[in-house]
């Protein structure tokens, strides 16, 4: 097994005693809310903890769930209570899930003192104490002495070292829940010992979001192709005008030097061979489609062409293992989707390991009903960036290596 993969091989809840124990279990139940009524307009990140909940709940453990949700910055806001997030878990496990009025103050312990093996309960967004993003050992102590055991189920916030996703663990045995052991298990797996061809697709608006992936990238894939509003920056380092389009003058230099190592160390480096271009940051069927080498002076690149589509998708269906994340065209606009509708169908119908991060590639896969035909869509955004980056994420790290 390679170093980093070990890295990676983290005792799980089944590697440890849970019956009879109080387990604080982190989840990442941010999820997205109607701004107006609270409602939660996408519960995936609380069915993705269900598994592990199940497990503990049916292994005997006395559950304290806790997450954050939102950045209410360490004071009470009321508009960002767990309160829908309670009333979601409630129905999904078809049992009553408590919600503590606080975080470690007295309901809180109270609660989970009174709390009996095969019983859930979730404390208050745990922003709302000034300790937890600041990784305050006081704070991490607090939440450890509600429990005997530290679960972390939430991918989404292992790249953040705060009091609940990496403090807490220097005060209690500290695994992980199956959600976290699928992402290691599979994105470890890809970036350590992918099936090759190894193409990765990267897009989003902007470069400077994608340095570190990209450098990791350039030791680990055979292909990288990008797309996206970031594109736009490599074309320019490659000599081309780009008209109107999104450029990040400062990341040019950068941009030139990823396609020389690329060059350099036989990585196939693809990039648009014509853009659907339009005049205005707008959805308009107005647009004109153009090879890369002639963006007319006022027009910007908003979606990749039919050829860069071809071009793209062959990659992708040849294929032994793909990572994509980012939308190659402004995918919130209809006219401007196609070519990010075109890669999610390209993973969707290749044969390939397909694994798929951030929001906006994870919703143009599920819109057009292609979720089942991938391997695996990450919950994490950021994290799931900073995790292909080859970063050492805290929350992972703060967790028991397998022996
Ligand atoms: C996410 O939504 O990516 C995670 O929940 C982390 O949230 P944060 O960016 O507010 O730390």
């Amino acid at each position: 097994m390679s170093e980093q993969v070990s890295k990676y091989n983290k005792k799980t809840v089944e590697d440890i005693e849970v019956s009879g124990k109080r387990v604080l279990l982190r989840c990442d139940f941010n999820v997205p809310q109607d701004k107006a009524t609270r409602e939660i307009t996408d519960d995936k990140r609380i069915t993705a903890a269900l598994p592990t909940i199940r497990y503990l709940l049916e292994h005997g453990a006395a559950v304290i769930a806790c997450s954050h949700l939102g950045k209410p910055k360490g004071e009470v806001k009321p508009e960002l209570s767990l309160a829908p997030v309670a009333k979601r878990l409630s129905e999904l496990l078809g049992m009553e899930v408590p919600l503590a009025a606080d975080v470690v103050g007295q309901d809180a312990q109270a609660k989970a003192k009174a709390l009996k093996p095969g019983e859930i309960m979730l404390l208050e967004n745990l922003r709302f104490e000034k300790g937890e993003e600041k990784n305050d050992p006081e704070f991490a102590k607090a939440l450890a002495d509600l429990a005997e055991i530290y679960v972390s189920d939430a991918f989404g916030a292992v790249h953040r070292a705060h009091a609940s996703t990496a403090g807490v663990a220097a005060y209690l045995p500290a695994v992980s829940g199956f959600l976290i052991a699928k992402e290691l298990e599979i994105m470890g797996g890809a970036l350590e010992n992918p099936k090759r061809p190894f193409v990765a697709l990267m897009g989003g608006a902007k470069v400077s979001d994608k340095i570190m992936v990209l450098t990791n990238l350039l030791d680990k894939a055979d292909t990288i192709i990008v797309g996206g509003g970031m594109a736009y920056t490599f074309l320019k380092s490659q000599g081309h005008e780009i008209g109107t389009s999104i450029l990040e003058a400062d990341r040019v230099e950068f941009a030139r030097s990823i396609v020389e190592k690329a060059k350099e160390k036989g990585v196939r480096f693809l990039m648009s061979v014509d853009l659907a271009v339009h005049t205005d940051y707008e959805d308009s069927a107005d647009f004109i489609t153009v090879d890369v080498s002639n963006i007319p002076e006022n027009y910007m690149g908003m979606d990749i062409g039919p050829k860069t589509v071809e071009l793209f998708s062959d990659a992708i269906r040849g294929a032994g293992t793909v990572v994509w994340n980012g939308p190659v065209g402004v995918f919130e606009f209809e006219n401007f989707s196609k070519g990010t509708r075109a890669m999610a169908r390209a993973l969707a119908e290749s044969g390939a390991v397909t694994i798929v991060g951030g929001g906006d590639s994870a919703a143009a896969v599920e819109q057009l009903g292609f979720a089942d035909k991938i391997t695996h869509i990450s919950t994490g955004g950021g994290a799931t960036l900073e995790f292909l980056g080859g970063e050492v994420l805290p929350g992972v790290a703060c967790l028991l290596d397998k022996e």
